[in-house]
């Protein structure tokens, strides 16, 4: 399974602090929001993820993130011109994705809690997997309905009356099929490839697969000042609570088993003296006293 990272758009809801820096490269909490879904990504075992973003934003994720090597990943980049839409990344990842079946994963989407896309990336088979989630404001996102066997009815974006209150959260699966979807898409009225029209082929064609995120997981979406300022707040409580980072791909990589504890060590010795560093080195030293 390879990974997209989708880390566009105009940004125009969180102006001007995107004025100068990328709606996914402003901070939640004490670090960039695009390490939370790298991250999930990672501690799903992807590792191969290829990065979507603006021409204008792209040298700034390559001086982040680099190839990859740093986090044991292979990491790629390509342009999205114009923000045609989120199904538009598989157009232009066609090449990156090959024959695989690839996930993709919005730039502003931060989940937390269990091990449940570790589970659904290495169990994936064909079709197509997204997840329902239930939130208390649906009309804001794709909203899927579903029929008394749990099975989904319909997806529609954005409703204006909505069915259900189960949005889907921007992780999606998808078998190799995605490429001839993808290329066969017309833009909606707003002018987008979107991705709901993707999972409603997959829907219609027998193939889509909806899973319940259980009450237990969180999903933020830190794509308005509001939400973005929700997801700092939620991410401080739950680190100064456990005393552990959420979103953090260092350790995430480590865990995986990307990165060697040596390599942990140098990584976090190569940084600043940050409380960041601080934290890395603990993690570090932990799984050295434990091995
Ligand atoms: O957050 C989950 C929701 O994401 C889903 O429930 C919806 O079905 C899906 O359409 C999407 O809704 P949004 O209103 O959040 O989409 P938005 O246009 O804000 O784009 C989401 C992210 O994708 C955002 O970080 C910018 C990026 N993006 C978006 C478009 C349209 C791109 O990089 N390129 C694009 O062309």
């Amino acid at each position: 399974m390879k990974g997209i990272l989708l880390a566009g758009g105009a940004g125009s809801r969180l102006y001007p602090l995107t004025l100068v820096a990328s709606k996914q490269l402003q901070p939640v909490y004490d670090k960039p929001m695009v390490y939370y879904p790298l991250t999930t990504l990672i501690e799903g075992g992807i590792r191969e993820i290829c990065l979507i973003s603006t021409p204008q934003d792209l040298p700034r994720y390559r001086q982040l993130l680099g190839d990859g090597s740093r986090l044991g990943l292979s990491l790629e980049y390509r342009e999205q011109v114009r923000p045609e839409g989120i199904a538009q990344a598989f157009r232009i990842g066609e090449s990156f994705i090959g024959n695989d079946a690839v996930t993709l994963i919005l730039g502003d989407n931060i989940f937390y809690g269990g091990d449940v896309f570790h589970q659904a990336f290495s169990q994936f088979g064909e079709g197509a997997m997204i997840f329902g989630y239930r939130v208390h404001d649906p009309e804001r996102y794709g909203v899927v309905e579903f029929d008394n066997a749990g099975r989904a009815l319909s997806i529609v974006e954005k409703p204006k009356e909505p069915r259900s209150n189960h949005a889907v959260p921007g992780l999606y699966l998808y078998d190799n099929t995605i490429v001839e979807i993808a290329r066969n898409l017309r833009p909606s009225p707003r002018g987008e490839l979107e991705i709901t029209d993707v999972n409603c082929e997959y829907l219609r064609r027998g193939l889509l697969r909806v899973q319940k995120l259980s009450r237990g997981f969180a999903w933020l979406d830190a794509g308005t000042s509001s939400s973005l300022h929700e997801a700092s707040a939620f991410v401080q409580t739950i680190e100064k609570r456990q005393g552990i980072k959420v979103g953090c791909p260092e350790e995430a990589a480590f865990r995986r088993g990307f990165l060697s504890l040596e390599t942990l060590g140098e990584l976090a010795g190569s940084m600043p003296r940050c409380e960041y560093r601080d934290y890395l080195t603990a993690v570090a030293e932990e799984a050295r006293r434990s091995s």
